[in-house]
């Protein structure tokens, strides 16, 4: 946190960054649309804050829109004392009520690229307020509050694998993340991002989920009786390791969460024809293997994302990939996002 001191004002600013996360099972529908509660328990990957990531810095603005303004309610009301004899800075608790705040955020990745930008960008307003602000919570409890801002945001406070509960409690106060294993638990993990379109897509979660909540008897039926027991095997197979088994559940999870969107009236389409042809080839690379070496998950977008177990795997993945699926001409193989660049050279 830093202080400028101007003429008669003084600054005083943080600035933050969060990364982005991909669910490997899914969260899609609320139980509640205003406090962002669950319809099912989901778990994300973390990824690397060098790749896809949030900025933000805020400083002592009033910034419309609802979200953002039920975040920054819940961390004024939770702001503590202030104080810099130096700079002469005191500031009690209250005033966090009244003071304005500036906000500046930008993405290091495409916006439009749907590649959950939203949950970097509010576990990063929410992270950088609450150091702003000085408050006690810890990760878990700052999870909730970036949960309001958007759904998938909470899993973005922490890094490596991480689950968000259902929580029981009405006001939504134990529906948070929880960290599965840390970043260095399962670090040889490649995950490769194909952007297939940079298109804004044409339906948001938020309006897409609504719809299959209100529509969709596969989602309730997903919702109750599959995610139970898919949460319970993927959190063994990720403690464990067990590739196979992570590979066999994401694939699968992402299938059905696709299922659901054209089982929504009016149906939703995210995946386009090169999202089909990339899960067909992955699909029989694993057939030929006769166990999973890859895996694919596609959030609301037609973008891949795609995880081997290692740098020799992802080596060939990307080889393959580069192969069957060239980026249009005149442009670099940029269209592949890494976990690690230094893959391209190992693959050319
Ligand atoms: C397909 O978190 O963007 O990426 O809570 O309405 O802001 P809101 O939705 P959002 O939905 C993410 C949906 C998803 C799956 C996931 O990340 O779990």
């Amino acid at each position: 946190m830093g202080a400028g001191k101007g003429m008669d004002k003084w600054i005083l600013m943080t600035t933050a960054r969060a990364p982005t996360n991909i669910a490997v099972i899914k969260y899609w529908g609320k139980r509640d649309e205003t406090l962002i509660l669950p319809l099912n328990e989901n778990i994300s990957v973390t990824l690397d804050l060098d790749h896809l990531s949030a900025t933000t810095t805020v400083a002592e603005i009033s910034l419309s829109g609802g979200r953002f303004q039920t975040c920054l309610r819940e961390i004024r009301y939770r702001g503590e004392d202030f104080k810099d004899e130096k700079k002469g800075i005191c500031i009690k608790k209250e005033d966090w009520q009244t003071l304005h705040v500036h906000i500046a955020s930008f993405n290091n990745f495409p916006t439009a690229a749907g590649l959950a930008s939203s949950a970097a960008g509010f576990a990063c307003l929410v992270y950088s307020l609450a150091k702003l602000m000085n408050l006690k919570e810890n990760c878990s409890q700052l999870s909730a509050i970036a949960r309001q801002g958007s759904g998938s945001a909470c899993r973005s406070l922490y890094g490596g694998f991480v689950k968000w509960t259902m929580g029981n409690e009405l006001n939504g106060s134990d529906s948070l993340a929880v960290q599965l294993v840390d970043e260095t638990h399962w670090d040889d993990i490649v995950i490769i991002i194909a952007v297939v379109s940079s298109r804004q897509k044409d339906t948001s979660s938020t309006s897409g989920m609504r719809d299959s909540v209100e529509s969709s008897a596969l989602l309730q039926y997903r919702a109750k009786t599959i995610v139970p027991k898919r949460m319970i095997q993927m959190d063994k197979a990720i403690k464990t390791r067990d590739f196979a088994s992570f590979a066999k559940l994401t694939c699968a999870d992402s299938n059905q969460f696709h299922a659901v969107c054209l089982d929504t009236v009016p149906p939703i389409f995210y995946l386009n024809n090169t999202s089909h042809r990339i899960i067909n080839f992955m699909e029989r690379w694993n057939h030929n293997e006769g166990t999973p070496q890859v895996a694919y998950t596609f959030d609301a977008g037609p973008n891949a994302v795609m995880l081997a177990p290692n740098r020799k795997v992802g080596a060939l993945l990307l080889q393959r990939l580069l192969f069957y699926f060239p980026p249009p001409s005149g442009t670099e193989p940029t269209s592949y996002i890494l976990g690690d660049t230094s893959l391209l050279e190992e693959a050319g």
